[in-house]
Formats: C-alpha cells, structure tokens, sequence
C-alpha cells in the first residue's frame, strides 16, 4: 500500500465525498478500537458482553429470529464486527476496495439500525439511519465517477468486487486485513480491566445451564422457583400453586408446570398461563436475567 496510492485516492475527489470518507473512515477505526480495548466486549462476566447486548437485542429487534443464532456463537460474532469495523475503516482511508468497504459499512450499519436502534423514537435521534444515508452516498458517488472515467476510457463498468486478478489490489486487501486484526490485538492488549459488579442474586452459571434446560431454585424471598432456558433467552416462574399454594413442578413430557393438589396445569411458554385445573391466575414471574456468565435473580 504505497503512500502514492493512497494520495492519488484522494486526490480525484470532490470536498464533500473528502468530508464524508474521513467521517466514516475515522469513526469505523474508532469503534472497533472502542470494542478491542473494552475489557467486557468478550468477557462472558460483564454486563457488557457481546452475547448479553444481543439477548438485550431481542425484546424489540425485527430480525430477533436472526440474533436469537448468534447468541450461542457470541465471542466469534463479537471478534468478527470488531475486525471488520477496522477493516472498512483503514480501507475506506487507505482507498483500498472503497465500494466493497462502503456496502460493508451499509450493511453493517443497517444491522445495527434493526437491532440496537430499532427502538429509539423519533428515528433520527439514533445515528445508524444517518450513516446509512451516508454510506450509500459514498457508495454513488464512487459508482458515479467510475461511470464517468470509464465512459471517457470506453472501457466497461468498475465492479464492485475488486480485481483480484491484480497483483497489487489484492496485496493491499491483505495489508487492510493484516492491519485490522492487529489493531484488534493490540486494543486487546491495552484494554482496561474493568469487571462491573453482579447486579442481582445468582443462581447458576451460565455454562452449566444450556438452553433447553429447566430447574428449581430458591427464590430470594425464600420461595421455591422454576428457570427455564430457551434460545430466547432466561425466564423463571414461581413454584407456589395460585389455587391452594402447592409447589407445583415442571414435567418434561407435557412441557407444562403441574400442580399435583387438583391438577392444576401452566404453559410456561405462554407466561405460565393456566390451561387446566382450578387455579384462578397464571404463575407469578420472577425477573431473572443474565449478567455476564451468571443467571441472577433481579
Ligand atoms: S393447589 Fe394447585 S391446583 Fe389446587
């Protein structure tokens, strides 16, 4: 990647696309050094972990079916949008592949719209629309020029996949991806060590409690509790029967809570409502949540 190189993609250019690439470029280089050196970005123990923030993602994102799978595969996910947020950066600075850096950082940039920003109301108080916009303005305006040069040179349009078939591109490819993990090793190497206290009552660990499972536990109030596990993610209900107060238990063959007092019967999947038996109202919920790689009550 020679300096030359970079000075020439800069050079052909207008104010505003100067403006808009040393915008975007800076601050995908921020935001991955932001997550390399952020001690509980990958630290299955922090509030701040990668898998805690996508669990956090599913009460309100429209591609929750989507995040619900990389819960499981978190750290990679975690490694993977760190990585690229670097690699679009130093590419979209350094010139290299600049139409694949700005659909990459479109898409990324849509990803994070529908999943962390989706909520926020009015739309434009969350930044991710706008970058977007800005992104697939870059992304014109490349395609733009390319049109313009090549209608001068009569050769056919640029592609957006760079030539690999060039020696030289692809070198410069390497050097973006060479440069961005090391960025990542080195903010990991520097990152503050900063482990946010438990903020609730544990129960189980995380890894010794896969999705799927269910089991009884003593409330904080002393009360016994059943937690469940599903890919959606960690909820618990009380064990205290709302009929008479039995202790009613989860049965793995019906795949609903039972009360062995007068047959009293709860779907935990649909909130511990009542589908058999006299009790008047649904199981009471008890809030449970995962903090780093605990499950706590509160
Ligand atoms: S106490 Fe549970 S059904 Fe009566």
């Amino acid at each position: 990647m020679t300096r030359s190189f970079i000075r020439r993609s800069w050079s052909s250019q207008t104010p505003a696309i100067t403006v808009i690439r040393l915008w975007l470029g800076i601050t995908w280089i921020y935001a991955g050094w932001n997550k390399a050196t952020d001690s509980g970005f990958l630290n299955q123990a922090s509030p701040h972990y990668i898998g805690a923030q996508l669990t956090g993602y599913l009460t309100h994102s429209p591609i929750a079916f989507l995040l619900r799978h990389f819960i499981e595969h978190a750290t990679l996910i975690g490694w993977v949008v760190m990585i690229s947020e670097f690699a679009i950066g130093i590419a979209v600075l350094a010139g290299v592949a600049l139409s694949l850096a700005a659909l990459g950082g479109a898409a990324m940039s849509a990803g994070l719209w529908l999943s962390t920003s989706w909520s926020v109301h009015p739309y434009f108080l969350g930044s991710d629309t706008a970058y977007i916009v800005l992104w697939v303005v870059l992304l014109l305006s490349l395609h733009q020029k390319s049109s313009r040069n090549n209608s001068r040179t009569g050769k056919a349009q640029a592609k957006l996949i760079p030539n690999l078939k060039d020696r030289r591109e692809v070198i410069r490819i390497a050097a973006v991806g060479v440069a961005s993990v090391a960025a990542a090793v080195l903010g990991g190497r520097t990152k503050k060590q900063i482990i946010a206290p438990l903020a609730g009552t544990p129960i189980v660990k995380l890894s010794a409690f896969a999705v799927g499972s269910t089991m009884n536990f003593q409330a904080t109030d002393g009360s016994p509790a059943i937690l469940f596990r599903t890919k959606a993610g960690v909820f618990a209900y009380s064990a205290v029967c709302t009929h008479q107060g039995c202790t009613v238990t989860y049965s793995s063959s019906s795949h609903l809570i039972e009360c062995p007092c007068h047959g009293g019967q709860f779907d935990p999947s649909q909130g511990a409502a009542v589908v058999a038996g006299p009790p008047p109202t649904p199981l009471a919920k008890i809030k449970v949540s995962i903090q780093g790689s605990q499950i706590v009550q509160g």
